[in-house]
């Protein structure tokens, strides 16, 4: 279902219809530099259509002034007032305040940070003011979401920062030298949470000399802390914390438990503790108490980034650096914003992604328009208001089939039972059948067994052959793609386009048979499918490269 939002294009003919307008105002939210995009941005939704409207100064405090917008071709408006009122697509960072949501234009777009779990309140208002609101911040975290993904990018640069408020605050450099006058030993830091935030935090802390661990609850983030030089803190107790859309799921009592044991011997031996551990809507754990504070060497330095959600560690005090038993615990929540000129050019290109996204062909002036699509994956779930309703949270997907090798909720478990049931489902059992289910799986595997036996009885050799390989390739496909979880699908993309590389092969050697064989023109098919698919593996592999070329 597509719906404009009052776009007057759609309307008119496109001789004649004005530009919708696209408005970025100044941010009001105390001590925020950032603004939403950047002179850089201007020309591309001038180029999408749109008349770009932008208030006076909102770029100074990230270092870009209006004559460098105007430059640009935007248009400089004195007031919020108008701007806000005279705008179709309102982009802002921080989300608007009760006098800001009152100036809106009724019908329009607005894209910003929300929190809306956070936020009932804001929504209501925003709601009666019928705005449609996308929250920044609710964007699934998908492969084709990654360059809309404004918390993404502002988390790399927080976690960047984090070490650069840890290393100011410090009394020691971070690398270990041995001098004429003394020896200096490395600096430790640990990490808690290798999320964006966490990895670019570890990425930073080795590049400064200094030695970092890391822990975190989903034990896929393994490969990524020790490759980047890090060591993974192990914890004897097998729960796993992956959740969805990209995201971690809340950890039982039992493991926060057993985690803030090792989180207390190690707050003895490090100076650095960076804490990141969130999950999204939630308050953050408590995981650093007053007690491994006051363990910790005076002269240490913990930065909690979850400060703005209560924080990870006792002693936290949000937007402050705060100083206890000698140790500089630093709350900041403006982490990006205190690099407000490059996190304005992210949340630029971000900002510009989901809006080119949201334009789709219709028979309209440059062949486009700006659209909700509320069946689209990125839109609906960050999709808080529209049309005078709150449509948040969105509706829940049916769940996918449940995995042969699910495990039970280990939530519930004792930390005996929960290992014993890992280590099971290690092996790939998985939860106790019922005695139902486990009689029925007896009586499919031996009606299947008594088929096997009857068809290897009457079947020619050629076709048990081509059976036996048909077994092999359905296991071996199985094993390679569907115990895969979602966020290494990208990577995965790369086997799979092998195995159609054999494919092809195969059935290229097939397909010279007669016309009149059916097994020529599955060969044609498959040769057709999986060159599809092979081009479509490279098309988007290209564009991954892309994203990391400078
Ligand atoms: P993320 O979701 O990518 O990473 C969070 C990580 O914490 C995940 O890997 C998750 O598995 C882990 N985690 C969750 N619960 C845990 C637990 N109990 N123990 C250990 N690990 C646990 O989030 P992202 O984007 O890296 O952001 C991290 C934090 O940084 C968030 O709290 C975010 O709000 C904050 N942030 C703070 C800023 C600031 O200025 N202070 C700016 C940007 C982000």
């Amino acid at each position: 279902m597509h719906e404009t939002v009052s776009d007057p294009a759609s309307k008119q003919s496109a001789s004649s219809a004005p530009k919708m307008r696209l408005g970025v105002p100044k941010e009001t939210f105390p001590g925020e530099r950032r603004v939403a995009i950047t002179p850089a941005n201007v020309e591309k939704f001038k180029k999408l259509g749109f008349e770009v409207a932008v208030q006076s100064e909102a770029g100074l405090a990230a270092g870009y002034d209006d004559a460098d917008y105007a430059k640009a071709g935007a248009v400089i408006i004195p007031d919020a007032k108008s701007l806000l009122g005279s705008s179709d697509v309102v982009l802002k960072v921080r989300a608007p305040s009760a006098e800001e949501i009152q100036s809106l234009k009724a019908g329009g777009f607005l894209a910003s940070l929300i929190m809306p779990a956070q936020n009932p309140d804001l929504l209501k208002q925003l709601a009666s003011a019928r705005v449609s609101t996308l929250s920044l911040d609710s964007i699934p975290r998908t492969t084709r979401a990654q360059k809309m993904d404004v918390l993404s990018s502002m988390a790399n640069l927080a976690g960047y920062r984090a070490v650069v408020e840890a290393a100011a605050a410090f009394s020691r450099p971070f690398t270990g030298q041995i001098t004429a006058a003394g020896k200096m030993p490395p600096a430790k830091i640990m990490v808690i949470g290798a999320g964006v935030a966490g990895l670019a935090a570890i990425g930073a802390g080795r590049a400064l000399g200094a030695i970092v661990r890391a822990f975190d609850t989903r034990p896929e983030v393994k490969d990524q802390i020790t490759s980047m030089g890090a060591e993974f803190l192990e914890l004897d107790f097998h729960e796993d914390g992956t959740g969805e859309g990209g995201y971690a799921k809340v950890m039982s009592p039992e493991f926060i438990k057993a985690e803030m044991e090792l989180f207390a011997k190690q707050a003895k031996e490090v100076d650095i503790i960076i804490t990141t551990a969130l999950i999204p809507g939630t308050k953050a754990p408590v995981l650093i108490t007053s007690d491994m504070v006051q363990s910790m060497r005076r002269g240490s330095v913990i930065v909690d980034l979850a400060a703005e959600q209560g924080g990870n560690c006792e002693l936290t005090r949000p937007g402050q650096l705060a100083v206890a038993h000698g140790v500089s615990v630093i709350g900041f929540t403006d982490l990006p914003s205190r690099m407000a000129s490059q996190a304005s050019q992210l949340l630029g290109n971000n900002m510009f992604n989901l809006v080119e996204s949201m334009f789709g062909p219709v028979p309209d002036r440059e062949g486009k328009h700006f659209r909700i699509d509320l069946e689209d994956d990125i839109v609906r779930p960050a999709l808080v208001t529209h049309k005078g309703d709150v449509t948040w949270p969105p509706p829940k997907k049916p769940a996918p089939p449940a995995s042969p090798a699910a495990k039970p909720a280990a939530g519930n478990e004792t930390p005996k039972s929960a290992s014993k049931s890992a280590g099971k489902a290690s092996h790939g059992h998985g939860a106790a059948p019922e005695p139902a289910s486990a009689g029925k799986a007896a009586a499919f595997w031996a009606i299947l067994a008594a088929f096997l036996w009857w068809l290897g009885s009457v079947a020619p050799s050629e076709f048990l052959n081509h059976l036996t390989v048909f077994v092999l390739a359905c296991f071996i496909g199985w094993q390679v793609i569907w115990n895969v979880s979602p966020a290494l699908h990208t990577p995965l993309m790369s086997v799979t386009n092998a195995i159609s590389g054999i494919i092809v092969v195969g059935a290229m050697l097939q397909i010279s048979g007669p016309v009149e064989n059916i097994s020529t023109w599955l060969a044609a098919v498959a040769v057709l499918v999986a060159t599809i698919n092979i081009a479509g593996g490279f098309l988007v592999t290209q564009r991954m490269l892309k994203m990391f070329r400078k």
